[in-house]
């Protein structure tokens, strides 16, 4: 139960921060698929994940914006339900690169690191609207642009602290979570520093894999 010291990623707040001007073709929101992509990951969790925090965790992504966010403003997802969509997709390319590991890999750190690896985009889109004339008629089109309501400095490093704020993570979670971007995640330090995380954590090298899978070759 979360009663003090809410942090400012919990809370949804109402501040009004400039966005980058991000244009995208703004795709409707299938109500249809989003609850059946809603019911899916919540099933996964609470079967495969048996760990203290994890309804809260689910709370907090049930009252945000998660399962109705897109994965990107215009390169992956870029609608409505995206994020979710791309969270199941790394869940499911992982376990099918999962035999690749040279040790087995837990069923619920590979659900724990993939379902959760992108929760640092939670409250961090919006919709804008910018006028267009289509058939010689002036309309409103929506589109999404970057509105971060919760400056960390991170992409990986954020989902890691915004999971455990709700849940402990393994060691290897974290290191999965925190090195999913790989090289092109700016605060990971050097090349080599990520290397040796892959190296260290199979888990680790499978996510990131996973996570290129189902941006360039899924969500095209
Ligand atoms: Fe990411
Ligand atoms: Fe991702």
């Amino acid at each position: 139960m979360i009663t003090a010291s809410v942090p400012l990623f919990y809370i949804h707040l109402s501040f009004y921060t400039a966005p980058r001007m991000c244009y995208t073709a703004f795709q409707g929101c299938d109500e249809m698929n989003i609850d059946e992509q809603k019911t899916r990951f919540l099933s996964i969790c609470r079967e495969t994940i048996h760990r203290e925090g994890l309804e809260e965790l689910l709370d907090w992504l049930l009252k945000a914006d998660f399962f109705t966010a897109p994965a990107s403003t215009h390169y992956h997802g870029a609608y409505a339900g995206g994020l979710c969509e791309h969270s199941l997709d790394v869940y499911d390319y992982a376990q099918k690169l999962a035999f690749l590991s040279p040790t087995t890999l837990s069923e619920e750190s590979l659900a724990i690191a993939a379902l959760f690896h992108d929760v640092c985009k939670v409250n961090f889109y919006t919709t804008e609207y910018r006028n267009k004339k289509i058939d010689g008629v002036w309309q409103e089109i929506p589109f999404y642009t970057v509105d971060e309501r919760y400056h960390f400095g991170g992409h990986g490093s954020k989902s890691v602290y915004q999971v455990q704020y709700f849940m402990k993570l393994t060691p290897e979670e974290a290191a999965a979570i925190n090195c999913h971007m790989g090289f092109s995640d700016g605060d990971k330090g050097t090349v080599r520093d990520v290397s040796d995380a892959y190296e260290q954590y199979p888990l680790a090298w499978i996510i990131h894999v996973a996570d290129e899978a189902a941006t360039f070759l899924l969500e095209r």
